[in-house]
């Protein structure tokens, strides 16, 4: 059976590990410093911090932006479920709007026209394959005077202009679960414009611990513990040495599905030919009825020939919860038609070419 997703961890990596187990300190200590160094190296030296996972990134965002009661998030109603469910868990209103077809961006027109006096912030998530226009939403955001935070957790390695994600703007969360780019078993960061929004976040993710000058402690905030462990850090250390490669791996399985997917009319593949991107899935829109089937009947007969597959992503609009704020279907077409057609195709570290050949081949046969 070919997963759709799956780490990559090496004997080095599992090494680590052991060494980190075996040092007397397994919780938060020397592994995530280091760690937190070689991840804001990678994002131009911004102050990155690590969490346990992107969702509490995105919350911890939330809050430090000081966003609560009252307030309004734009965000697009296609990214994973968290980027809206951490929006309500704030207490601010989640204000969807539609994404583009094929990149999947959110669609700045509509984010303006959504723009209140309430409105605090602008989330957007980024897909593989390519960026939105970050020029054009941090203009957008700038006159406005509101906050971006960016959903990067899928796209750890992507570039805009040739400028990492996460090495520039305002606030940007990451994923190391283990279908991500790298993985730390659970884990998360954040980027940061400052030592002061750090120093917050690190307050923030263990407890709202504060140190006093005469070394007692005061909580002034109620908040979680999100502070990632040394054995995760020392995982995620080993796995970023060999993020380049994977980064590569990657983009060249990508590059096959290109050259080989079969020809099917109104079928929407990812975006092509975009400079520095990374392919951490790749989703097709496919016209099941048009074919006369169905997408759980296309996803069964692929499981049949031993290919696994997953849905990214249901519109967030459509669940319960959106409906429960208001949202109805209709409101957002093509995140409505990701979420009625996508299909997300296996790509990882652990594939060759011949198996993206082998799942092509699959597809022609059940077309
Ligand atoms: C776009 C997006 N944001 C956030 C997350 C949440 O990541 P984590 O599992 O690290 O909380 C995911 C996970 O799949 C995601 O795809």
């Amino acid at each position: 059976m070919l997963n759709f997703s799956q780490p990559c961890i090496s004997e080095d990596t599992i090494a680590a590990m052991a060494q980190t187990m075996r040092s007397g300190w397994i919780a938060s200590g020397p592994r995530v410093l280091e760690f937190e160094a070689a991840l804001s190296q990678t994002f131009g030296g911004r102050p990155t911090r690590t969490l346990t996972s992107a969702t509490g990134a995105m919350e911890l965002a939330l809050l430090a932006c000081g966003i609560g009661p009252g307030d309004e998030v734009i965000t697009s109603t296609q990214s994973f479920f968290s980027t809206m469910n951490m929006i309500v868990k704030v207490g601010a209103h989640p204000v969807f709007v539609d994404c583009e077809l094929v990149t999947r961006a959110i669609d700045l027109d509509q984010v303006e026209a959504a723009i209140t006096p309430r409105t605090k912030a602008i989330v957007p998530t980024h897909f593989p394959g390519a960026l939105g226009d970050m020029d054009a939403l941090y203009a957008l955001a700038r006159r406005h005077g509101l906050r971006v935070i960016e959903d990067a957790a899928l796209v750890q390695g992507s570039e805009w202009q040739g400028r990492p994600v996460g090495s520039f703007g305002d606030i940007a969360t990451f994923s190391f679960h283990p279908n991500k780019n790298m993985t730390t078993i659970e884990g998360g960061a954040i980027v940061v414009p400052d030592e002061a929004t750090a120093r917050r976040i690190e307050v923030l993710r263990f407890h709202g611990i504060e140190r006093l000058p005469d070394d007692t402690r005061d909580v002034a905030v109620a908040s979680g513990k999100y502070n990632m462990s040394d054995v995760s850090a020392a995982i995620g250390l080993a796995q970023l040495a060999q993020l380049p490669g994977f980064l590569a791996h990657r983009r060249r399985l990508a590059e096959r599905y290109f050259e080989v997917f079969p020809q099917i009319g109104n079928a929407v593949l990812p975006p092509s030919g975009v400079e520095g991107q990374s392919w951490n899935m790749f989703c097709v829109l496919l016209p099941y009825e048009g074919l006369g089937s169905t997408r759980q009947a296309f996803r069964a007969a692929l499981r049949e020939r031993g290919i696994a597959t997953g849905l990214s992503y249901e519109p967030s609009h459509s669940t319960s919860l959106g409906r429960s704020l208001g949202y109805r279907r209709g409101q957002f077409p093509n995140a409505e038609r990701i979420g009625d057609e996508t299909v997300t195709l296996p790509l990882h570290c652990g594939m060759e070419v011949a198996d993206v050949d082998r799942i092509c081949e699959a597809i022609r046969d059940i077309i």
